[in-house]
């Protein structure tokens, strides 16, 4: 088992680019595969999780070319998937399982998803409910709230679905079902969850519509959609490690270039703004329906901040790196209304309050959030030999509160970093400056 090794820091200093959004990359590869034609995509993410979408995509019939830093997906067009001869393995990807489920409730053949033993725990059954309204036979265990799902394709039709709970992978999984369904499909959030698959829809031609917290779109459009080349940014969730990193450990700056800044997804800096941060946004543009923009940080101290229920879904997979924020700012952090957070890779709140407090971080965990009683900058962390309990996230994130403890930090089962951010160490040893 891999594990990582983090000095303390004296400063981190450069310009970086952070690996393509995972988010981005999992829809591209689905929706070129479904393109009629080929479409290159470049920028995009080779962790463990989009290699997975695109070994998918390859059972299915569809095939992908690999050149360094470019994929070319040879599309079918819409209803061009055949059936897989063996069962596809999701990985640790909740967006892969999820949307794919969605997207092969529809088809004419049967399917067979997994993934590892965190995938094979998570909630599925959020996504199997409305799709069987839709008139989808899925069967998975416990009745198909979990995985492996067995996936017969059917006839759909589209639903007017009201989602409890804000997830991209819910809403998702639904509007790619939703094309392959007779009518329009609609789904309303409690809160507007990020918008990925409405952006690169809209980026394909494929009429989507907006109207408040409600996103619909017509099934089975007449001529499907062309092949269309798309590059990806940089992941924000990536990103989000060195933004935290470049603010906690003085005398830093570090320039991220192009990264993406859908608003949907950077909730993380209006929280660090309002903690004290430095953070510059520049060279805002558009790329593929998404915008981009270059991110520059400068050392900062931090004042701890309350965070609201409306806040978590643009900032849900920036949570454990906000609670190593918290750690070192003046005052007490507070977080609630983030109870979707004990559903992901793994219970993030948990999990980030038993590896804070190893190093010494006080904290009390509640059942939709946390209070973590900042030190303000007072001492250095206990370094600690923590552990990512198997969640890429909260590897990253110790490794940044490694940089401000007192010695050296050890994080056990660091390999599943791999999931959404392969050259992680290397990325954080090229900034670094050692303390001594
Ligand atoms: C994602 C949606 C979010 C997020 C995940 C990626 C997506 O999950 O946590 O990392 O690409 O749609 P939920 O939809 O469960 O909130």
């Amino acid at each position: 088992m891999s594990s990582l090794t983090i000095k303390p820091a004296r400063s981190l200093r450069g310009t970086i680019e952070v690996p393509g959004d995972k988010s981005v990359t999992h829809r591209a590869i689905m929706l070129a595969s479904l393109a009629q034609g080929r479409s290159s995509i470049t920028g995009y993410c080779r962790g463990e999780d989009c290699l997975n979408t695109m070994r998918a995509c390859r059972a299915m019939g569809i095939e992908i070319q690999e050149s360094p830093g470019r994929l070319d997906v040879q599309g079918k067009g819409q209803w061009g998937l055949s059936e897989s001869n063996g069962p596809i393995d999701c990985g640790n990807s909740g967006t892969g399982i999820r949307l794919l489920t969605g997207l092969l409730a529809g088809q004419d053949f049967f399917t067979v998803l997994t993934g590892d033993a965190s995938i094979r725990r998570r909630p599925m059954g959020r996504v199997v409910r409305p799709l069987r309204e839709m008139g989808a036979s899925i069967a998975g265990r416990r009745g198909g709230e979990l995985a492996p799902l067995a996936i017969t394709g059917r006839k759909l039709t589209g639903i007017t679905y009201a989602s409890p709970v804000a997830s991209a992978q819910v809403k998702s999984a639904l509007l790619l079902a939703g094309l392959f369904a007779e009518g329009t499909t609609s789904v309303t959030e409690p809160r507007v969850s990020r918008d990925h698959t409405e952006r690169i829809f809209r980026y394909y031609g494929i009429a989507c519509s907006q109207r408040g917290t409600t996103v619909s779109v017509e099934g089975r459009p007449a001529a499907g959609w062309q092949a269309k080349d798309l590059w990806v940014p940089g992941d924000f969730s990536a990103a989000a490690f060195f933004l935290v990193a470049g603010t906690i450990v003085p005398g830093s700056e570090i320039t991220i270039r192009q990264v993406g800044v859908n608003p949907t997804r950077i909730g993380l800096l209006t929280i660090l703004a309002r903690m004290g941060a430095d953070i510059q946004v520049l060279n805002v543009r558009e790329e593929a329906g998404e915008p981009v923009a270059d991110l520059m940080v400068r050392s900062a101290s931090l004042r701890g901040v309350t965070v609201t229920a409306d806040e978590i879904p643009h900032m849900i997979d920036e949570f454990p790196i906000l609670c190593v924020a918290a750690a070192v700012a003046e005052g007490d952090t507070i977080v609630s209304g983030a109870e979707e957070l004990r559903v992901k890779e793994s219970d993030r709140i948990a999990t980030m309050a038993v590896e804070l407090r190893k190093m010494d971080v006080s904290m009390t965990e509640r059942p939709d959030g946390m209070v973590i009683h900042g030190s303000g900058g007072k001492a250095r962390m206990i370094a600690a030999s923590c552990d990512s309990h198997g969640d890429h996230r909260i590897a990253m994130s110790m490794a940044v509160a490694g940089l401000v403890a007192d010695g050296v930090t050890t994080i056990a089962d660091s390999g599943c970093i791999e999931t959404s951010f392969p050259g992680f160490e290397s990325k954080l040893l090229d900034l670094l400056t050692p303390l001594s």
